[in-house]
């Protein structure tokens, strides 16, 4: 724990800080899993150790986890220990600051779990400053509830992982269009956790039409698991109105899953600003080959997770469409980071190289006309919604 000044008089004893953060994460997990905001808990305590009054964040629009509990609090809240998941935000947006609140309310110590990485951060400086005792004590529980968050903020839209299932030949279907099953049932497990981990999959028309997929994350049998992406599909035409994803967007299988999305767009920064806006901090492309190359070509590609099977088609659309490169000094380069089994299958985990291709290594980037994956800027992280 480091502190960054101290404030005169008692503060909550270590033993009750730390079992009030394990609190506080556990509040923050009442928070929705896809909102603007991140998730966030805070426990008040008296200089004693007690709890004096409990916060979580319910959503954009609510009050943020630190006024619910200063709600909660009143005036006992002069000279308590505020526990909090993640750093109070320092922004006006539709609510006051928080820092500026726990000074207001007369708060003499406050501890915080995770650094918030947006523009919004920076209240540990103004609770300092007011000399309120500021102490960073992590938790990886804490950190665990805000990562997806903190990726999108930093990135400024959501995080998007490129799936693709191909044979070791790099085809994602046969000749004939079919593609169930190139991989095995181990692998296909492993990649309904991974939906299940994300905001929202994204397929394009070409596969809705082919395949009628789903989208769902279920179990080997077929069970759907606990947190269901939102089911996005990108493209101008019509689903037929007999497909699952039609049904589902009709409503007629609305337990059975996420929502449906579709976007009638083929930029796929519109389809990513559509989402940041509902809410999506991840996103996993399933689409074929034309959606997974727009992607990669606008440089929205921050991760592929290849399933390799060692299988051979000889004929059939490959994974990844033409990109412009001709030569072999232009390849697009990827680090390799992860590489697992998944029973006959390999799953490899990839990001592409720092300044995309083999030609940055070897060439002046200034004059470098390399046409693989564009330069994604970095903007301004935002802070969270109110
Ligand atoms: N093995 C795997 O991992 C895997 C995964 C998915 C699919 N597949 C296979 O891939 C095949 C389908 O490939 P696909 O490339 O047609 O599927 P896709 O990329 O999912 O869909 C392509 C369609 O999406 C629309 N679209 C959206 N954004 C676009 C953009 N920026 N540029 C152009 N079009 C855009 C277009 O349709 P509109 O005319 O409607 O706009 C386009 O025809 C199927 O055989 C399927 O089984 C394999």
């Amino acid at each position: 724990m480091t502190g960054t000044t101290h404030a005169p008089g008692r503060i909550a004893p270590p033993a009750a800080i730390a079992a009030a953060l394990d609190r506080a994460v556990a509040l923050a997990r009442r928070g929705p899993l896809h909102d603007p905001n991140p998730r966030v808990g805070c426990v008040l305590l008296a200089p004693d150790g007690t709890t004096l009054a409990e916060g979580h964040h319910g959503g954009a629009g609510t009050p943020h986890a630190e006024a619910a509990a200063l709600a909660a609090a009143g005036p006992a809240a002069a000279g308590a220990t505020a526990v909090v998941t993640l750093e109070p935000c320092s922004h006006h947006g539709r609510t006051p600051p928080c820092a500026t609140a726990l000074v207001e309310a007369g708060v003499a110590h406050v501890v915080y779990a995770v650094a918030d990485p947006t523009r919004a951060g920076g209240g540990a400086r103004t609770l300092t400053s007011a000399g309120v005792r500021v102490d960073h004590q992590p938790h990886p529980g804490a950190e665990d509830l805000v990562a997806d968050w903190a990726r999108a903020a930093r990135l400024g839209r959501p995080h998007v992982t490129w799936k693709v299932a191909s044979t070791l030949d790099g085809r994602v279907a046969a000749a004939d269009g079919t593609s169930r099953w190139i991989t095995s049932p181990e692998a296909r497990r492993a990649a309904h956790q991974v939906r299940s981990q994300v905001g929202a999959v994204l397929v394009g028309t070409g596969t809705a039409l082919t395949d009628d997929p789903s989208l769902t994350a279920r179990d080997a049998d077929g069970t759907l698991l606990a947190d269901q992406p939102l089911r996005v599909v990108v493209g101008e035409r019509d689903l037929p109105a007999g497909s699952a994803l039609a049904l589902a967007a009709g409503g007629a299988l609305s337990a059975e899953g996420g929502a449906v999305l579709h976007l009638r767009t083929h930029d796929p920064a519109r389809v990513l600003d559509e989402l940041r806006e509902r809410g999506v901090h991840s996103v996993l492309l399933e689409g074929g080959p034309t959606l997974g190359g727009a992607f990669w070509r606008a440089g929205l590609v921050d991760e592929l997770l290849v399933h390799l099977a060692p299988a051979l088609l000889g004929a059939g659309p490959l994974a990844v469409p033409d990109l412009g490169i001709t030569t072999i000094s232009d390849a697009a380069r990827l680090d390799l980071v992860d590489l697992t089994r998944l029973g006959p299958d390999l799953q490899l985990r990839l990001r592409p190289t720092a300044g995309g291709t083999a030609a940055d290594s070897t060439s002046d980037p200034a004059t470098s006309t390399s046409s693989t994956q564009a330069t994604s800027t970095t903007p301004d992280p935002t802070p969270q919604e109110d």
